[in-house]
């Protein structure tokens, strides 16, 4: 049996870190580092993520706020207002939350980001850097992948490491992280060949396509890190049960607030694994921690401090 790997305890180290250098920031220019969270539509889901983020910033000092955008907003009323932002020297990030509301061009919305400012590293010109392998803001929940995994002392040098999921804000660019940092990459998606064979090759697993449960044992090598980046909500009690068995405080879950998260990978895993993460409490606390830290050195790099 391994080991939980918690996401809060390795968070937390980060935030305070944030926390100290966002306080000599502030000595040092008079400024702190500033955070712009863009919702557009009503997504109740990325509502709440996006006010976690804004209590993250003000628990570490920095200044943050969510902009409230509607659905429908015209394409160059959207751009308008984004280069607005990247024209506000008080903004070190801006962010807009994804998904977008159907009819909103992903690609063209992000590309109107300023680069300085793409605190998610998902600009063509940030993803680009990345490849390079030069200094870049690069994309929270991967860079928390990273964090989770060293905190194990697991060297990622010569491993072989198996992604499952190819999304431009975690797939793809932690496949070059991993890269950069000397690893051998295998990205699966669905239509991979034999993809619990290929898994199971894996020294270090990371799940990440948004299938609650998919990832069972079949798929884990024994003594495997295996990291559960999927975050699903589920309604149907059947499905828990299927996964975690009789399990009160979820299904309880499901009755007061009508969905309980679940992870990609199935919790018996951890029989197999050497480390595995939960799902919630694993990668989550990460991609925030992560966010203040690429705001804070958004600021760093503008402001020359
Ligand atoms: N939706 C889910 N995760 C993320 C993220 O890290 N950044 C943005 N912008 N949207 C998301």
């Amino acid at each position: 049996m391994g080991q939980w790997l918690e996401g809060k305890p390795v968070a937390d180290g980060i935030r305070e870190q944030v926390k100290v250098e966002v306080a000599r920031c502030r000595e040092a220019s008079g400024k702190v580092p500033g955070l712009v969270g863009v919702l557009i539509g009503d997504n109740p889901a990325s509502q709440s993520y996006l006010r976690m983020k804004e209590k993250a910033c003000q628990n570490l000092g920095l200044f943050g706020q969510i902009q409230y955008w509607p659905a429908d907003i015209a394409r160059l009323d959207l751009k308008a207002r984004l280069e607005a932002l990247n024209a506000d020297d008080r903004i070190d990030g801006i962010l807009v939350q994804l998904p977008l509301p159907k009819g909103q061009d992903t690609q063209e919305v992000i590309s109107w980001i300023d680069p300085a400012k793409d605190v998610d590293g998902i600009h063509p010109i940030s993803l680009g850097r990345l490849v390079q392998n030069q200094p870049c803001l690069s994309a929270c929940t991967p860079r928390g992948c990273l964090e989770l995994i060293r905190s194990t002392g697991t060297s990622i040098e010569g491993k072989n490491v198996v992604i499952v999921g190819r999304s431009l804000i975690v797939g793809k660019p932690l496949s070059l992280m991993i890269t950069n940092e000397n690893g051998t990459v295998t990205i699966c998606h669905s239509k991979t060949r034999d993809l619990a064979g290929v898994c199971a090759r894996a020294d270090i697993l990371v799940a990440a396509m948004g299938k609650p449960g998919f990832i069972g044992p079949e798929f884990v090598k024994e003594g495997a890190v295996v990291i559960d980046v999927g975050s699903n909500a589920v309604a149907d009690k059947d499905i828990v049960r299927r996964l975690f068995g009789a399990d009160p405080k979820r299904e309880s879950e499901i009755d007061t607030k009508g969905y309980t998260w679940v992870g990609d990978v199935q919790p018996k895993v951890i029989d197999k694994a050497a480390w595995m993460t939960p799902s919630p409490g694993g990668v989550g606390p990460l991609t925030i921690a992560m966010l203040m830290r690429n705001t804070l050195d958004a600021f760093r790099r503008r402001h020359g401090v």
